[in-house]
């Protein structure tokens, strides 16, 4: 496997940072493109920046990303070892809820991290982004219900935000029980794949994986705009 990735997510990144395609950029101190391994089997995605994130310019380090840790804890995971990232990457102004305006002109970043990353598990973080993989859908419904698609040989698990969660403990053995399902998931996913290594997951180190010997890897394109 060439590894083009690289560049192309530093590139996607950089991007980001000098984004004014709307308002948000105009509030920002960071724009937050991401956070962890390029080459995670799992990418979550989030809503938006909040204060800290758009203090420090990274995904979930405030109570949120405390709680996240302690979920990935569950399944031995850090959040080195997965991909984070946002439907906004800008904060939104007072943590208000993002503008389908804005979801909208930061779609190009998303779905480029999500091409040229092609993880198994994308793992929503409430309502925004679950919006993405599943429309229309209530989150109280969907929760903990991954579906698979066969032919993106990729699985999607609707996951409550951790926020609210936080706000409402009463979701926490919901929330712990959709994260230990996790690892069958990728094992499910990663057969379908054609039975390859786990990526990071479960090597503890912070050397990069072996080379897929994935036949299905796609070519990785760039079509931001
Ligand atoms: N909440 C989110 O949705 N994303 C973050 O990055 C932090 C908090
Ligand atoms: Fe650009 Fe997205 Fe930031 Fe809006 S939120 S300015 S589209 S990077």
């Amino acid at each position: 496997m060439t590894d083009d990735r690289v560049a192309v997510l530093d590139g996607i990144a950089a991007q980001v940072r000098l984004c004014t395609l709307c308002d948000l950029y105009k509030g920002r101190t960071h724009a937050v493109p991401g956070a962890g391994d390029y080459h995670a089997e799992i990418l979550f995605i989030g809503e938006g920046p909040g204060f800290y994130e758009d203090q420090k310019g990274l995904p979930f380090v405030g109570r949120s990303g405390d709680y996240l840790e302690k979920m990935l804890a569950l399944i031995g995971y850090t959040r080195d070892q997965v991909f984070i990232t946002n439907v906004v990457k800008c904060r939104p102004p007072e943590n208000r809820d993002p503008l389908p305006d804005e979801i909208t002109a930061c779609k190009p970043y998303l779905d480029s991290q999500e091409a040229t990353m092609n993880p198994l598990l994308i793992a929503t973080l409430g309502r925004f982004s679950m919006n993405r993989y599943f429309p229309g859908g209530k989150i109280t419904q969907l929760h903990g219900k991954p579906r698979i698609d066969a032919e993106a040989k990729r699985a999607y698990m609707p996951l409550f935000h951790p926020a609210a969660v936080l706000r409402n403990p009463t979701l926490e053995p919901q929330m712990a029980a959709a994260f230990k399902s996790i690892p069958a998931l990728l094992e499910k996913v990663r057969e379908m794949r054609g039975g390859n290594a786990p990526a990071s997951s479960s090597s503890g180190g912070s050397t990069p994986p072996p080379p897929s010997k994935d036949k299905d890897d796609k070519p990785i394109q760039l079509s931001l705009f």
